[in-house]
């Protein structure tokens, strides 16, 4: 019987693969057909993507030209494009008037929620919850899909060293092992398990590659790093992606050692197409072809396209129409393989066929869908849960967190206390969403506090934390009457994101003098962070008895906040990015080489120090602190040696030593301690949130094999060394214990 059931699992097993292979053998089957029929016009046409809210230089001009350029198949999709009927309009003109009938893909940023908000994606890197990353990309694609979108650009992936760079708040953080797991959750959550129904969306991992890597943090500044150093640690999540059947990728404005990537052979032939046999297809990034001029590649348009076409990186132009105006002629000149452009044009097509684009050209327009999107109560839940899990506790001094309900009087103070400003709690890639709908920290705090209890409230300081002598004193005013100070300060969506680069990362404006005012008068005081990087936090981290960092936590900001200032939530979140000292530490970041002269003691001489600062951040990689306490005990290896083939399992003890029950992220790194090339001090190679009630304890134990070992050697040579390694586990980055294994 066992032998029977055995079988039948094998055959549907087979059947599953067969059938994916065949729908991709399928796929491109359909695809060559089509193909087979299309003129170099009509191919031409798929490679240009248009921007339709803002004039696409010389082609859009009106609303006639926009469908004039349908009906001829000059443009295979649109971004931007926000109306619902403008979009039905221009698929009934593509599908009933255009010769070839191939339906065009409608794309947005949609980066972290389309008219529900979730906090920013560098937030959510601070879940370390990949089902609930997951679940709010879900949550996204079908908000995005109800609203007519077939394709978001989104999820970024470039990993960060740099918080001056505007950007960050985009991405999961300084850590590439974690930002590959996140791209996972993100992508199987944009897309689905089918990509074909018209509740998934098409992902885009983006920016390919190394922008994280911008000199000096200078937004869309020279990338300068080894391939090296690219593969070991901007790579693997774009890997990771691609692994996971992501369906298109953006290339990124940066030159990489001189090389712009939007026509980077190497980087997009060689490695992306090639090495790794991606099936999507590439996207430049807005206006890229055509800056190529600018990066001084090409001498016009013409050149600009005959060298991101023939290096075989860009397959799809956003928006420079540079492949509209040059590539027929260029092919006509010989100076373009039309086999380039087939390749390209394939690649598309094969999306829109996974898409269902060609079954169902109308299958996403569905106003009634629409419309019963924007009230799924599940969305708001889902938006709740993710917003509470990114918030991370900085500091706690004296347990004044979490606040009573019955305090008498709190005094609310700073920009954020009751933030109506746009993008006061959610960041600029929010095209959709209003800030109306946002839930202020006023509105959460009232939801919480008990009828008898009073807010005094000084929403103050403006757009740039610019607070008035005047609002100064009147908040002074209020904090004197209070039992217990809030602070609400940080920097405003508008204040990071894209082109927001800063190399003062303190409170915008003079926030830091009304928080030294408050701070004088020696009461109770909590600050809660709003902002989309880390901060340079020096004074308030000495002198603020609590602080929560919130980032920027979306439609739900102030009822996420709420739920953990009085305690109904449990904080769990740990950072993904270090936040420096000052702006001359940066990039500082956990995984650091050792050096020939690592500085082991403060009294240390002739080592890798500064004179005027400590080595560490203020607050590390992977740090978080909870209402609870944990006890790390007992940490156990399965073997002190193991084999290539073998499997280490390292368990540890975790009690939950305090009052309240609360969720511990416990993490595991690993060091290479002698390897062909010098390795990191610790790499994170697992982690795990476990939930655990007062005094319960629990064995949470952690895998190890040889493909965690492994590292890019000086050659390119992905390999592991034999040798010993150091096995650490914490609670962050800074507080392991370790123990040592071998790899025979
Ligand atoms: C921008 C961004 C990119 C975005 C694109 C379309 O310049 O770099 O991330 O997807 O334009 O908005």
């Amino acid at each position: 019987m066992k032998n029977l059931y055995l079988l039948i699992v094998l055959q549907l097993i087979a059947c599953c693969i067969y059938a994916q292979k065949t729908s991709i053998k399928n796929i491109d089957f359909k695809v060559d057909s089509v193909l087979k029929l299309m003129t170099l016009d009509e191919k031409i046409g798929q490679l240009n993507q248009l921007c339709i809210d803002f004039s696409s230089g010389p082609l859009i001009t009106d609303q006639k030209s926009l469908e004039k350029i349908v009906v001829n198949g000059q443009a295979g999709s649109f971004f931007y494009a926000a109306d619902m009927d403008l979009k039905i309009k221009l698929q009934k003109i593509a599908m009933n008037k255009s010769r070839m009938k191939i339906p065009l893909m409608f794309a947005l940023d949609v980066i972290h929620g389309y008219k529900i908000v979730a906090p920013i994606p560098l937030a959510q890197s601070c879940s370390w919850d990949l089902a609930a990353i997951e679940k709010s990309e879900r949550v996204s694609a079908e908000m995005s899909a109800a609203h007519g979108l077939h394709w978001t650009f989104t999820p970024m992936m470039d990993v960060t060293r740099d918080p001056r760079w505007g950007r960050v708040m985009e991405g999961s953080g300084e850590d590439s092992w974690l930002g590959a797991k996140i791209a996972v959750a993100r992508v199987n959550g944009l897309q689905g398990n089918d990509l074909s129904k018209n509740n998934t969306v098409l992902a885009c991992a983006k920016h390919l590659a190394g922008y994280g890597g911008a000199e000096s943090g200078r937004e869309y500044n020279s990338v300068e790093m080894s391939e090296r150093q690219l593969r070991e640690f901007y790579l693997p999540p774009f890997k990771a992606a691609v692994e996971a059947g992501v369906g298109s990728i953006m290339t990124s404005f940066n030159t990489i050692s001189a090389v712009p990537s939007v026509s980077n052979k190497h980087l997009v032939k060689d490695i992306l197409k090639t090495e790794w046999n991606y099936k999507g297809f590439v996207v430049s990034d807005m206006e890229a072809i055509g800056e190529l001029l600018n990066h001084g590649i090409a001498e016009d348009t013409m050149d600009a396209a005959a060298t991101a076409m023939n290096n075989q990186a860009a397959d799809m132009d956003m928006s420079s129409v540079v492949y509209h105006k040059s590539l027929k002629k260029l092919v006509q000149q010989g100076k373009v393989k039309e086999s380039y452009i087939d390749d390209a044009c394939k690649r598309i097509l094969r999306i829109k066929f996974a898409l269902g684009l060609f079954q169902n050209p109308m299958g996403y327009f569905d106003k009634n869908r629409r419309d019963a999107s924007l009230k799924n109560p599940e969305y708001q839940a889902a938006t709740m849960d993710m917003a509470k899990k990114s918030l991370v506790l900085l500091k706690n001094e004296g347990n004044i967190l979490p606040l009573s309900k019955k305090t008498k009087t709190i005094a609310l103070i700073g920009p954020f206390a009751d933030g109506k400003l746009n993008r006061d709690y959610m960041s600029t890639w929010t095209y959709h969403a209003e800030q109306k709908d946002v839930i202020t920290l006023l509105t959460g705090i009232k939801s919480k506090l008990d009828p008898n209890s009073q807010i005094l409230v000084a929403s103050v300081c403006g757009f740039m934390g610019d607070c008035k002598t005047n609002e100064i004193e009147n908040a002074v005013k209020l904090a004197k009457m209070s039992d217990v100070v809030i602070l609400a300060i940080g920097e405003n969506g508008d204040v990071n994101g894209e082109c927001k680069s800063r190399t003062n990362l303190d409170l915008p404006g003079n926030q830091k003098e009304l928080v030294k005012a408050i701070m004088a008068l020696g009461k109770p005081t909590v600050a809660v962070l709003f902002n989309g990087r880390p901060l340079t936090l020096e004074w308030e981290s000495k002198n603020i008895p609590a602080i929560l960092e919130a980032w920027q936590p979306g439609t739900q900001a102030g009822n996420a906040v709420a739920e953990v200032l009085f305690g109904d939530y449990n904080p769990s979140g740990k950072l993904t990015m270090s936040f420096p000292i000052n702006v001359g530490q940066i990039p500082v970041y956990y995984n650091q080489l050792p050096t020939g002269r690592t500085k082991t003691k403060p009294t240390d001489n002739m080592k890798s120090t500064f004179m005027d600062i400590p080595n560490e951040p203020i607050y590390p990689f992977g740090f978080g602190l909870s209402y609870t306490t944990f006890d790390y005990s007992d940490i156990t290896l399965s073997n002190q040696e193991i084999t290539a083939t073998d499997t280490l399992t390292i368990s540890v003890k975790i009690t939950n030593t305090g009052k309240v029950a609360g969720e511990e992220i416990v993490q595991l790194y690993i060091r290479d301690l002698v390897a062909d090339i010098s390795r990191p001090v610790k790499e994170l190679r697992g982690f795990e949130k476990i939930l655990l009630n007062t005094n319960e304890s629990k064995i949470v134990k952690f895998k190890i094999s040889l493909e965690d070992l492994k590292y890019w050697n000086a050659d390119l040579v992905y390999k592991a060394d034999k040798g010993k390694f150091k096995v650490m586990i914490g609670p962050n980055s800074a507080d392991t214990k370790e123990k040592i294994f071998s790899l025979k």
